[in-house]
């Protein structure tokens, strides 16, 4: 049976994966982690690997002055940060960090003033964005380990919640919205990236752990991922951009990169 931790040690595991081919072992920080489980494929596989940051969306002007290798570590699925409206001093989260691309461009947004957090759960990837933010010289920036179901950040303390292609591969999306609303202030904005399917994903297809770790498998219906972020308090929720991602393996079912804000 797929478990709710089969799924998050599978996702996991591959996203370290693909975080160890740009890092030496030495640099892995060993941070204690349920022990994963038997990997979805041996390359490990992860949404959005051949996308660059001009394909996902993002402009040269924001994405040049990091370097190429930062670049090419997007693991996105679109730009968050076009709908963000970020503004200097703001405090920003972003769900599912990885190698923090979007946490990098987001410091640049906010300024001295700001303070950006990136949250993930797998060590090799915060390891990797560490490693990342000394390359940058980013000082407005930290990333912390943690699950984006149960976020280590305190209540009502963040403008902004940023996300590029991680609660698609949430086992429950519900608890990602209702701790998204917990963490903003009053009045502060959720603007996402993420993958939405056109009808309910049927179990079987599901647990193709493979598509699932390609941002595809796990994909709610657009319908019910709206309906969820409503039930968890919002308001003005509403899908901003749609583009064509991938079919469903095993189902006749297929899935979207939207673009997704809502207000507290
Ligand atoms: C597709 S990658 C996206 C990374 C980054 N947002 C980007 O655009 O490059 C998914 C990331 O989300 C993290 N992740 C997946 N599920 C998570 C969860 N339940 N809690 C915390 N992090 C999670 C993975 O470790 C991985 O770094």
């Amino acid at each position: 049976m797929t478990t709710e931790n089969t799924i998050r040690d599978s996702v996991r595991e591959s996203y370290a994966a693909r975080a160890r081919t740009f890092l030496n072992p030495a640099d892995i920080i060993p941070l204690t982690a349920a022990e994963p489980a038997a990997c979805c494929s041996a390359e490990g596989a992860c949404c959005a690997t051949s996308a660059s940051a001009a394909e996902q969306g993002y402009k040269a002007e924001d994405v040049g002055a990091l370097p190429a290798d930062i670049t090419e570590m997007t693991l996105g699925c679109g730009d968050p940060l076009s709908i963000a409206g970020l503004q200097p001093g703001q405090r920003v989260l972003d769900l599912g960090s990885g190698a923090g691309f979007d946490c990098f461009l987001a410091a640049k947004k906010v300024g001295d003033t700001g303070w950006v957090i990136g949250v993930d759960m797998t060590p090799e990837m915060l390891s990797l964005a560490w490693k990342n933010a000394a390359r940058t010289g980013a000082h407005n920036v930290e990333f912390r380990y943690g699950h984006i179901e149960h976020l280590p950040v305190e209540a009502e303390s963040i403008d902004v919640v940023l996300s590029n292609c991680v609660i698609n591969l949430s086992p429950d999306k519900p608890a990602v919205f209702r701790e998204a609303f917990r963490v903003l202030k009053p009045g502060g904005k959720f603007a996402v990236s993420d993958i939405v399917a056109d009808r309910e994903i049927e179990p079987a297809a599901q647990a193709n752990i493979g598509s699932y770790c390609e941002c595809v498998a796990g994909a709610s219906e657009e319908s019910k991922y709206l309906a969820d972020l409503s039930a968890a308090g919002f308001r003005e929720v509403r899908v901003t951009g749609r583009v064509p991602y991938a079919d469903v393996p095993g189902s006749g079912a297929k899935t979207w990169s939207v673009k997704v804000e809502a207000l507290k």
